[in-house]
């Protein structure tokens, strides 16, 4: 095997989502821990500092305690080249979320064991199942007193739609956490508090048929309990199938304690068992195999002013096939250019290394001079090949922006229209005019925070938000057929245009959606726009 294909082989990417405050950077930091990307005394003693260098680009992250914002961390274990991508933790931001699950080939869920799946990140965890990619869960904190394992994976079933099948089990929680049953070795692992260690601690296995064994390690009550749930999971639980789960409809539950070191390694170790290499994706021209094909990839990121002291555009692209190397010349496809892609790099939040070289799987960071679009193709000079388009949500909250200080109209529009690029929010215009009264739209709330405070503190540009009552809008997707000026709507229905100059109707309710269809025989509407 050659050295690229080996390469590509070994690498694993994957997007780690949760719920605010669940463990998602304990759970990375003890990744990196076991990769020793990370020296020990930096990661405890400097937690809160390797946290914030970690994923808080912005003031506002560190404000709300949410990061809003991804960033991509790779390390090396086992042989293995792992690339993470972090993603923000609150589903105002699901939207970010999808696009950063488009570049990875797995999913990992961390769920707080005494909470569930929250209200808060329902939608997050949909966008994961929409995907559908495999999605690994992480159960956390089984240190504190959690909720009915039974439960926890009830409710794994309902919100996303998919089965879960424990590769694992916990013996109590809290005060009484005893460690996990390991369903196929079917043993107990004790649980050792090892917070301060490299590595798990060696950690007792007894054979579960050793009863005499078990109940001196973990009690008669809690060996009678474990057994008794034992007999009710092989009953109940899905079986295991890896088809099932690279399908994305069946997800392996492990349980464990970040903050203490207990099953982290053993989630991993099962993950990447079960994890592939780079996947192939799909192009106009067809599958692309990773390893068949020379160097493509595709942008799934665009993030501007991610530091302030390098006031640049970052276009984050996942590579989907071959090698690249930072001499050679490539194809932006949408672009229609030749060009050599500037100062790339692997960002680590604040952090920056250039690469000279990168392989399918790894994300790498490139200059934007203003020419990239989110979902854009680069391959080589002598290919032409686009990948599928990544959609563009319908926003479902909207406001009319106002600039307080009508002098700074240039810093505005740049401003508006440089975070919009960035698919942090989305603006139309009324179908007649320009930029002199704009209509924001966002998937979440907290979105219009993040527009508020990042024209005020990166272009210096107050605004005033207006909210408005539309709660739908929809993109016409005959638009070569619909006369606009001759459509019916109802008397509240708006009319507006997107950056590219789409026409979108605005509806305050579904019954006007339904109205507007019917008196308009022909039209077709669509919530997503895939260009
Ligand atoms: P997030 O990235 O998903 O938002 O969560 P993060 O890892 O920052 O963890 C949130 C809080 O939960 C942190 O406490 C962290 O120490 C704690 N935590 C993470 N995993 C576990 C676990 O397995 N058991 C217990 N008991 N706690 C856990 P904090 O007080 O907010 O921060 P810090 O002062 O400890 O840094």
């Amino acid at each position: 095997m050659n050295k690229e294909v080996q390469e590509i082989n070994r690498r694993r990417t994957f997007a780690i989502i949760s719920h605010p405050d669940a463990g998602k950077t304990t759970l990375t930091e003890k990744f990196l821990l076991y990769g020793g990307a990370i020296n020990l005394a930096g990661s405890v003693k400097g937690k809160a500092t390797a946290r914030h260098a970690v994923s808080d680009w912005m003031e506002i992250e560190k404000e709300r305690g949410i990061s809003v914002t991804s960033s991509v961390l790779q390390f090396e274990y086992d042989g293995y080249c792992i690339n993470i991508l972090d993603t923000p933790g609150h589903q105002d931001f699901s939207e970010d979320t999808y696009r950063t699950l488009m570049a990875a080939d797995s999913a990992v869920m961390v769920i707080d064991a005494s909470k569930g799946v929250e209200a808060q990140t329902r939608k997050l965890f949909k966008v994961c199942g929409m995907r559908g990619i495999p999605i690994f869960t992480f159960i956390n904190k089984l240190d504190r007193d959690a909720n009915d394992t039974f439960d926890l994976l009830d409710d794994i079933e309902k919100e996303l739609g998919i089965a879960t099948c424990p590769v694992n089990w916990p013996i109590g929680s809290g005060k009484e956490f005893k460690g996990v049953y390991d369903r196929e070795k079917q043993c107990v692992i004790s649980y050792s508090d090892t917070e301060k260690g490299t590595k798990e601690g060696v950690a007792t296995e007894i054979p579960i048929q050793d009863e005499e064994h078990l109940r001196g390690l973990i009690g008669d009550a809690a060996a009678d309990k474990l057994l008794g749930e034992i007999e009710l999971l092989d009953g109940a639980s899905a079986e295991f199938d890896i088809e099932e789960v690279r399908a994305g409809r069946l997800t392996p539950v492990c349980f464990g304690s970040a903050l203490t070191n207990f099953g982290v390694e053993i989630f991993l170790k099962h993950f990447l068992n079960m994890t592939t290499p780079p996947l192939p994706r799909m192009a106009d021209i067809g599958l692309i195999k990773p390893t068949e094909h020379e160097f493509s990839a595709f942008v799934f990121k665009i993030q501007a002013n991610m530091n302030k002291a390098h006031r640049d555009r970052i276009a984050f692209m996942r590579i989907c096939s071959g090698k690249f190397d930072a001499q050679m010349e490539v194809r932006h496809v949408q672009g229609n250019k030749v060009m050599r892609l500037s100062q790339p790099q692997q960002i680590m939040a604040d952090e920056r290394k250039i690469l000279s070289e990168a392989y399918a799987g790894d994300i790498i960071g490139v200059f934007d001079p203003g020419v990239f679009s989110i979902g854009d193709t680069i391959c080589m000079p002598k290919d032409k090949l686009t990948y599928e388009g990544i959609p563009t949500f319908a926003p479902e909250h909207f406001a009319r922006v106002r600039q307080i200080d009508t002098m700074k109209r240039k810093q505005f529009v740049k401003g508006i229209e440089q975070i919009a690029q960035e698919g942090a929010i989305q603006i139309f215009t009324e179908m007649t005019a320009g930029m002199e009264e704009v209509i924001v739209g966002v998937v979440g709330v907290l979105q219009f925070d993040v527009l508020k405070y990042r024209l005020e503190n990166e272009y210096n540009v107050e605004i005033r938000l207006e909210n408005l009552p539309y709660e739908h809008i929809r993109w016409i997707e005959n638009k070569e057929e619909v006369n606009l000026e001759k459509l019916i709507g109802t008397s509240d229905m708006k009319k507006v245009k997107d950056m590219k100059g789409n026409p979108l109707l605005l509806f305050v309710n579904s019954w006007s959606i339904g109205m507007t269809l019917d008196r308009n025989k022909g039209l077709v509407l669509t919530e997503f726009s895939r260009n």
